[in-house]
């Protein structure tokens, strides 16, 4: 593919939101040693991407301008760098690209081989587009609250914060496999969908007892999966258990100052904030699940890349019911 160009999506400052955005024409990349071409079929959009076009990882992403954002991707092997034996051209796979590069609002980009899986053919490109961000920290969340999913788990209650949103489906969906009683929390209109995916029970986060958090059951919850913003520590303290855990997937400064200090007084209840860690092994354990029809990906809306700032506007607002996604 040397010398041939492509069309992709960048942005050459902070800030600008989806006006920042720009349409251009660029060489398509070449893959280097480990790493494989993509010709891309879909990519998500998580908050991530656009909170570093605001600047809150500044100085470190993106380490230049322009940048081409998104990092979920699903596409068919174009061509493979140097060493790569496991992928070969022609394999559909889903990937993680790296941050510090991403390139996913593009025809073309390159992926690192060990966050590469191979796409099987019961997973859409859009559904599989997904599934790195949000369903690989939906089941490192519930990991680090001592989940196993080995059918060995205790019976455990767990609160859901944003349950409609792209990572929150999967937390509840992942949840019920391990056999949890679930409470959600999520907005009004999405109500029956969070109880379709398997919630027990739901609370809208706009009425009283929703921002209480309190159990319709009356249940104290064994941890809680926390993924928005907003609540303080005092409004989750009187719903856990003596021993209860908040996994914080969105902590902010005061959060980790609560981390700390509950681990400085020895407190019995936690908060323990959570970073994704991209591994190979559960993107495969998440692709698998919705191959065999145990979990599903919901799609807020589609959008083509020529209008891929429409999808970035709408990521940005907060309201999307699972995953956003452009397709190529
Ligand atoms: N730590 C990590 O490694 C990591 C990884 C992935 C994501 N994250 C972070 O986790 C957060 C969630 O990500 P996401 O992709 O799930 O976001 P998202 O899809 O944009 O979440 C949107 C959803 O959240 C719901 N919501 C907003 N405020 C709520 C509240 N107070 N109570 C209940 N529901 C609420 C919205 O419902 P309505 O439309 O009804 O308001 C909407 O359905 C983001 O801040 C993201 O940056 C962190």
């Amino acid at each position: 593919m040397a010398g041939k160009s492509m069309q992709a999506v960048h942005y050459s400052g902070y800030g600008g939101g989806a006006a920042g955005l720009k349409h251009v024409e660029v060489p398509i990349p070449s893959p280097k040693k480990d790493e494989i071409l993509l010709k891309l079929e879909a990519t998500s959009i998580n908050p991530f991407d656009w909170k570093v076009q605001k600047g809150m990882l500044r100085p470190f992403l993106p380490p230049k301008f322009p940048f081409i954002p998104c990092v979920d991707v699903t596409g068919e092997v174009a061509e493979v760098g140097p060493g790569v034996r496991s992928f070969k051209a022609g394999d559909k796979v889903v990937a993680m690209l790296n941050v510090s590069s991403s390139g996913g609002l593009a025809e073309y980009a390159v992926a690192p081989v060990p966050f590469t899986v191979s796409r099987p053919p019961e997973l859409s490109p859009v559904e599989g587009a997904g599934l790195p961000t949000a369903a690989v920290t939906a089941l490192q969340a519930l990991k680090a609250a001592g989940t196993k999913f080995g059918g060995t788990d205790e019976p455990s209650n767990v609160l859901i914060t944003a349950a409609s949103g792209g990572v929150g489906h999967f937390v509840v969906q992942l949840a019920k496999l391990a056999n949890l009683h679930v409470t959600a929390t999520c907005g009004a209109r999405n109500l029956e969908l969070v109880k379709s995916l398997g919630a027990d029970e739901v609370l809208d986060y706009k009425t009283p007892d929703g921002a209480s958090l309190k159990s319709p059951s009356n249940r104290k919850y064994d941890f809680v999966i926390h993924c928005t913003t907003g609540i303080a520590w005092s409004t989750f303290e009187p719903n856990l258990t003596t021993n209860g855990k908040v996994i914080d997937i969105t902590p902010s400064v005061k959060a980790v100052a609560t981390c700390v200090l509950k681990k400085v007084t020895f407190s019995k209840k936690k908060l323990v904030p959570l970073l994704l860690a991209p591994k190979m092994e559960d993107l495969n354990f998440v692709v698998e699940l919705v191959k065999e029809g145990k979990i599903k990906t919901v799609v807020d809306s589609r959008h083509p890349l020529s209008k891929a700032e429409e999808a970035w506007a709408k990521s940005i607002d907060g309201h999307a019911t699972g995953k956003i996604i452009v397709e190529m």
